[in-house]
């Protein structure tokens, strides 16, 4: 046959289908009468351009704070994606109890740990994995973890002393960040990183992991191809990341107790392994960033920092003795600051897709069984109708009457909420109480160049927020020790 005639067939129908691609997903697609744009539709390269063309990259969530507003509280967001903000349906779609609800596969394609329960697309299968973790995380776990927590609280108190005697600027992102990872590594594998115990808090292994972040929406695109290169290879072609790629023969202590409520292909060792890797990276970052903004906005309005050390003085009057995690919970200005910086700092604003196995009714769109639907709970926290200038950090608006603070809680959600909500709340609640508490007890600190813009705010969905590239970390000066 004629060669040009074969391919002129070729491109024709390659034409052909295209066309006809473009045409079902705006006319005939099942979400077609989503309002949105109409590139979003048919492409997912609208999202892709957002998330890794537009500087600083990692940029749909805030475009879609843009569409809500053009176009209501529900939008198609993809070919087969539609995000609704609507505060009163959140409990609807992160739902819990009967309700199944299924992750969306594509979501989770480019987080590197599919054997994890994060990664688990359907529901049976995250709900398997997730009641063989849930005992070591509850309250009552948290608190037989307290005195660990609080001795590393020590080890950070004295290595803030040596910055001081030292005369040093510490970047405390940095110090948190270390701190969370030998907390977490401690519970996890029985023997801690220790990343606290080198002269520069591990500053290095810290950028490998926030690089591991920062490479989050490549990886979500090209992870078919990534998927084929060996891990030993990846090891080679970047030395600095090598410890996650070759993160193979680790589990996690707690497993070993948990192994026989698990089925045989659930404990093989890589998928022990992925698991592990998620609750590392998921149980440091987030809570580091969360503290780091507590001091920051503490030192930059001496009027907080002095309500704060007021209430703390009076509950700690020895500096030097240390306080538990449920004295430090029933202090109501110390708790606001801790509610109004999870708040803010927009620490998950990755959009968290979920599907349903029957339809999901809002208001009069009917979402298919397999449709995949999200809310953002960064920009939840956000919202203006809730909270009163939202960016402003006032941890006052959590200590109205409390009618008003209880409405608050209603639309409290930095942990999310329902299945696939947040496993390490408890935890992070005690690191949050326990660290904050006692540094700002025992040190008058002041901040060194730091600018919110650039330093301390979420500029980025990396699945974590991350704030600008060009971020020098949150650096203070300990100016001296409190009595
Ligand atoms: C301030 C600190 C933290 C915040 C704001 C936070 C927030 C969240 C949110 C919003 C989710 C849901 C994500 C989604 O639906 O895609 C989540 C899930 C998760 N978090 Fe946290 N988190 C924090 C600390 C921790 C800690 C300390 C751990 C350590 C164990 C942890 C482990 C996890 C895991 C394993 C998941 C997945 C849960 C599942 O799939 O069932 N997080 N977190």
């Amino acid at each position: 046959m004629n060669p040009i005639f074969t391919s002129s067939i070729c491109l024709l129908t390659a034409v052909i289908y295209l066309v006809s691609l473009i045409l079902y997903r705006l006319y005939l697609h099942p979400l077609s009468g989503v309002p949105g744009p109409r590139l979003a539709a048919v492409t997912s390269w609208y999202e892709t351009y957002y998330d890794l063309f537009k500087a600083p990259g990692g940029q749909y969530w805030n475009k879609l704070d843009e569409l809500h507003n053009s176009y209501g509280p529900i939008i198609r967001i993809n070919t087969n994606e539609v995000q609704i903000h609507d505060p009163e349906f959140y409990t609807q779609i992160y739902a819990g109890g009967s309700t199944k609800r299924n992750r969306y596969a594509r979501s989770v394609s480019g987080n590197g740990s599919p054997g994890s329960m994060a990664s688990a697309v359907s529901h049976d299968l995250h709900r398997l994995r997730r009641s063989s973790l849930n005992p070591f995380f509850s309250k009552a776990a948290v608190l037989r973890l307290e005195e660990r927590i609080q001795s590393r609280v020590r080890i950070l108190c004295e290595r803030l002393s040596g910055f001081l005697e030292r005369k040093e600027i510490i970047d405390i992102s940095v110090a948190m960040t270390s701190l969370t990872l030998d907390i977490i590594t401690e519970y996890s594998f029985g023997e801690s990183w220790n990343l606290m115990d080198r002269d520069d808090l591990s500053y290095d292994f810290i950028k490998v992991m926030r690089g591991g972040f920062e490479t989050l929406q490549i990886r979500k695109l090209f992870n078919s191809v990534i998927k084929l290169i060996p891990p030993s290879v990846l090891a080679w072609s970047s030395p600095d990341m090598k410890v996650f790629f070759e993160f193979k023969d680790v589990h996690l202590h707690f497993q070993l107790e948990a192994l026989d409520r698990l089925p045989k292909e659930e404990i093989e060792t890589q998928r022990l392994a992925d698991e592990a890797l998620v609750l590392i990276t998921a149980g440091s970052e987030t809570t580091s960033r969360a503290l780091a903004t507590i001091i920051y906005h503490a030192l930059e309005n001496p009027d907080i920092c002095t309500k704060l050390q007021q209430e703390l003085d009076a509950a700690i009057p020895d500096a030097n003795t240390e306080v538990s995690y449920s004295t430090l919970e029933a202090l109501p200005y110390l708790t606001a600051t801790i509610r109004e910086s999870l708040r803010i700092s927009a620490l998950v604003p990755n959009r968290s897709l979920l599907t349903a196995d029957q339809p999901l009714q809002y208001k009069q769109w009917s979402l298919k069984p397999g449709t995949a639907f999200c809310m953002s709970t960064s920009k939840y926290l956000l919202d203006a109708s809730i909270y009163h200038n939202p960016t402003v950090f006032d941890p006052e608006r959590w200590l109205g009457d409390p009618q008003s603070t209880q409405k608050l809680l209603h639309h409290f959600v930095p942990f999310s909420r329902g299945h696939r909500g947040c496993i390490g709340m408890n935890l992070a609640y005690a690191e949050l109480y326990l660290v904050s508490a006692h540094i700002i007890r025992r040190f008058d600190m002041r901040l060194y160049d730091v600018i919110r813009e650039r330093d301390v705010d979420t500029v980025r969905d990396a699945f974590i927020g991350l704030p600008s590239a060009e971020s020098k970390g949150v650096r203070i000066e300990i100016i001296q020790k409190r009595k």
